[in-house]
């Protein structure tokens, strides 16, 4: 299977996730490929060449989407049918704990493409203990 990470990010929190699970999953399963992308750079395309895409997005500004997000998600078309699987990033010390999760969720079901399993939320700064917790989800998507 070939599999992107892709992030949308403010802070670089997504990022980091993004490439540090990569990585983990990629020496754990050297039979699929992994990539990672930044959304930002990665505007009109609709990832044909992937089996899944695992989004990687954080809430900001009392539980929305954060701006390369929702750019991003503006000029996206053409991924009826494709699979995504999603990462929110949050903290739980802001009232809307991962608002954005919801929303993009919905914006990705009205563009038509299938949502593979829950999604799994991050709380706080990227450590290992996250980027684990992560890769216990990621390995429960692949499964599925
Ligand atoms: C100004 C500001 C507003 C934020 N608002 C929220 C929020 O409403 N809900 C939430 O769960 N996290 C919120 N966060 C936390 C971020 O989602 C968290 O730091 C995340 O790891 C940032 O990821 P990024 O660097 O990929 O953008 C906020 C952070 C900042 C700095």
């Amino acid at each position: 299977m070939k599999i992107l990470f892709l992030y949308a990010t403010l802070s670089g929190n997504s990022a980091m996730l993004s490439e540090q699970l990569s990585e983990k999953m990629a020496a754990a399963h050297p039979d699929h490929q992994f990539e990672v992308k930044d959304a930002d750079n990665s505007k009109g395309e609709n990832f044909a060449d992937f089996d899944l895409v695992i989004f990687v997005t954080s809430t900001w500004d009392e539980g929305n989407m954060n701006l390369v997000c929702e750019e991003f998600l503006d000029q996206l078309s053409g991924v009826e049918g494709r699979r995504f699987a999603l990462i929110g990033l949050g903290d739980t010390s802001y009232i809307h704990y991962c608002g954005a999760v919801e929303k993009v969720e919905a914006k990705l079901r009205e563009l038509g493409a299938t949502l593979i399993g829950t999604p799994h939320k991050v709380d706080g700064f990227i450590d290992d203990d996250r980027v684990n917790e992560a890769a216990t989800w990621a390995e429960g998507i692949l499964a599925s």
